[in-house]
């Protein structure tokens, strides 16, 4: 199954996660993809709205119907396509901040927001909505997130082809998740685990919906989860949020 062989151009739609929804409630082929020129209510995790002027980033929603119902790896997953097909295309060296954010040098450069359906315990769909903020100067960037946010042009001097990112994109999205289809989580979690901006050993404070947690990072799971060490018990998380790297 190869993603981004079918591709829906819209010139602005509210999200393009709601659009790929409605697609795949139609049951269309798996890898179809929607990518927006802007999006009026674009979505970032945590119920938060991802900015999305007008052809300024990119805004794509890929559509998978994953047989293993266990998909918290995919965030991860499309993280690592999009880190690599920005390293092929413009030899550019992103930073991977688990679970779904792309940064330049602790900014926001792109995030994956990967949202699911399910009837029951029967997985229907998953939508992986990639965005990418690619020819932002500082000041087009509202004044709220100017100084945490980045974009490609931001970070290069190179022309940013994007046929040619997007060539990239598909191939390396098509690879990892053939890789996930096959049940090599443990290949994908160390591969993330590698690229990831942490290191082992490093002290971090997490913070999820319970309240905030600090210990050793002790790497990634095969579900994905962050193993965090409290007081010699190691647990993972998978909803949480890295609020610091403490350094000694
Ligand atoms: C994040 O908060 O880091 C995730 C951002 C995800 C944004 C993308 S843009 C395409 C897709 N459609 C949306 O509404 N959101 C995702």
């Amino acid at each position: 199954m190869k993603i981004g062989t079918i591709v829906h151009r819209v010139v602005s739609c509210s999200s393009t996660n709601d659009l790929a929804k409605k697609k795949a409630e139609k049951g269309v082929a798996e890898g179809t993809v929607i990518i927006a020129e802007e999006q009026t209510k674009g979505k970032g995790t945590k119920g938060r709205n991802w900015y999305s002027a007008k052809n300024m980033g990119l805004y794509a929603s890929a559509i998978l119907y994953p047989e293993n119902p266990d998909i918290s790896l995919l965030p991860l997953m499309a993280g690592l396509a999009v880190k690599e097909a920005i390293a092929e295309s413009l030899s550019v060296s992103v930073g991977l901040r688990w679970p779904n954010d792309l940064l330049w040098e602790e900014k926001k450069l792109g995030g994956i927001l990967c949202e699911s359906d399910f009837v029951g315990n029967r997985l229907n769909y998953v939508i992986l909505g990639i965005g990418l903020n690619l020819y932002h100067d500082p000041e087009d960037f509202p004044e709220e997130i100017r100084p945490l946010a980045a974009s490609l042009k931001m970070v290069t001097d190179l022309e940013i082809n994007e046929e040619r990112l997007l060539r990239s994109l598909w191939k390396s999205l098509s690879r990892w998740y053939r890789l996930f289809s096959q049940g090599q989580s443990i290949k994908i979690a160390h591969s993330y685990e590698r690229n990831s901006l942490l290191r082992p050993g490093q002290k971090l404070k997490l913070e999820n919906e319970k309240g905030e947690f600090t210990g050793v990072y002790r790497g990634i799971d095969q579900r994905g989860g962050l193993i965090l060490e409290e007081k010699g018990i190691r647990k993972s998380y998978f909803s949480a949020q890295i609020k610091a790297i403490i350094h000694a």
